[in-house]
């Protein structure tokens, strides 16, 4: 199996940037099904989960390619509307390819989309939304078939819950229907406001996005454009979460402050220095740390949940007991039984975590679960006295380029290895 072996204990430090965000490219990737000349896209991470993209996009007939750290995808002819199992499953993000293939041909068969199993992923909001909109769905043996012989037509769709992947399925098939859809309870999140600047600039008409309100007047067809997606906001924490827990003190660059505001203003209340100027984060983190108030995680603005395994990881170092929330998904504390091997004290019941902390992490073998947790495995094995061996980095690879190499300049001391 392929691992990480950290030898923990060295204070970080030095510059870094922060990559294109996973969770804006792959919806942007998505919305490329809709535009009938070439997208050129900036800032495009280089991430197992955007070559998954790829995959589909060139299964559906739309030329991929990459280089210079610009993603090109030509969707001037598409050739088929049908998604394979094996595709699906490689990413949560699968499921935008409904919304996408149903505004441009009138058609698509996919099955379930798969990911990080962070509890049930239903889709059952994008679905509902979909059907308001005049798409025909039927369902056998996990195949979903859908179609809208007619085209879809806007409505007014209000999600029982601001779900980030509805929002941007209802967004997709309404670009290019027929008269307005208005989005009702939206997800807030900036790779929404992200995606809605991408698909304006391909032509579309949109408005409200980042608000509880998204407007979508259909356009009869979308261009291509050039794009320079936003920076990742859950990279950008996990600098700052390893800065934290070793002492260091980074300069991360290419971050966007205002986003990331909920898990700063955290680990401000940890007691580090955090202080932003443009696109530049500072973190000084040279004293202790200390245990925070309760931790809830929220919809946007609220506290990310993606950030909580990283969060959840600095506080096993702060003193004194911190109390964490997870409200968004139901499985989403795997990193704590393995924190607690490498010495960490935490009590998880249900959607709970108390964590008392400790003076010190211990380095040993640990497993990540899924994407950030093995994120946050791996900050805290770089804080943690003695050598681990962290298996299952492949989840780690989803959302991270080349994150050893990156932890390394820093003064990490991390290899890639079979373990
Ligand atoms: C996206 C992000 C993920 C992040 C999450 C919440 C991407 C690729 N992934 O995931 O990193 O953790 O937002 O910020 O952008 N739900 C339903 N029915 C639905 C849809 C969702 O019940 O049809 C529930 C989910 O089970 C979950 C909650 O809503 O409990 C939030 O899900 P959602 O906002 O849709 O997250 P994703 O788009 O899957």
């Amino acid at each position: 199996m392929q691992g990480f072996v950290i030898e923990g204990g060295k204070r970080l430090s030095g510059e870094v940037s922060v990559c294109g965000a996973k969770n804006a490219a792959l919806p942007i990737l998505a919305a490329c099904v809709l535009t009938r000349s070439e997208v050129r896209l900036k800032n495009c991470p280089q991430l197992s989960d955007v070559f998954s993209a790829f995959k589909i996009l060139s299964c559906l007939g739309c030329k991929c390619s990459f280089s210079d750290g610009e993603a090109r995808i030509d969707s001037g002819v598409i050739e088929s509307e049908y998604i394979p199992d094996k595709l699906m499953r490689l990413m949560r993000s699968s499921a935008l390819y409904l919304g996408a293939c149903l505004g441009r041909t009138g058609r698509c068969t996919l099955s379930y989309p798969g990911g990080c199993e962070l509890g049930p992923r239903p889709i059952d909001l994008h679905l509902l939304a979909l059907e308001k909109m005049g798409a025909d769905i039927s369902e056998e043996h996990g195949v979903i078939e859908c179609s809208c012989p007619a085209g879809l037509h806007g409505a007014g769709i209000s999600l029982s819950f601001p779900s980030v992947g509805a929002t941007e399925n209802i967004m997709l098939a309404a670009v290019c229907a027929a008269g307005e859809t208005v989005i009702y309870n939206s997800a807030r999140e900036p790779e929404i406001v992200d995606l809605a600047r991408f698909l304006r600039k391909c032509g579309a008409d949109i408005s409200g996005e980042g608000s509880s309100v998204i407007r979508i007047k259909g356009v009869k067809e979308l261009h291509g454009c050039t794009y320079e997606i936003m920076p990742d906001r859950i990279v950008a924490a996990t600098y700052l979460c390893a800065a934290a827990l070793t002492g260091g003190e980074l300069t991360v660059r290419n971050t966007r402050p205002e986003d990331n505001r909920a898990v700063t203003d955290v680990l401000i209340e940890t007691g580090l220095d955090i202080f932003s100027f443009d696109d530049k984060t500072y973190i000084n983190a040279a004293r202790p740390l200390k245990s925070v108030g309760r931790i809830r995680t929220m919809p946007y603005p609220g506290f990310p949940t993606d950030a909580q395994p990283l969060v959840s990881a600095v506080l096993t170092r702060a003193k004194g007991t911190s109390i964490i929330v997870e409200n968004i998904f139901e499985n989403r504390y795997k990193h704590n039984p393995e924190l607690v091997r490498m010495g960490a004290n935490i009590k998880t019941e249900g959607k709970v975590a108390v964590i008392e902390g400790v003076p010190m992490l211990f380095g040993t073998r640990i497993m990540a679960g899924d994407l950030r947790a093995g994120a946050a495995l791996l900050i805290a094995a770089l804080s943690a006295e003695g050598i681990s061996e962290l298996g299952n980095i492949e989840y780690i690879d989803r959302g991270y380029e080349s994150i050893e190499k990156v932890f390394s300049k820093l003064g990490a001391n991390i290899k890639r290895t079979v373990i």
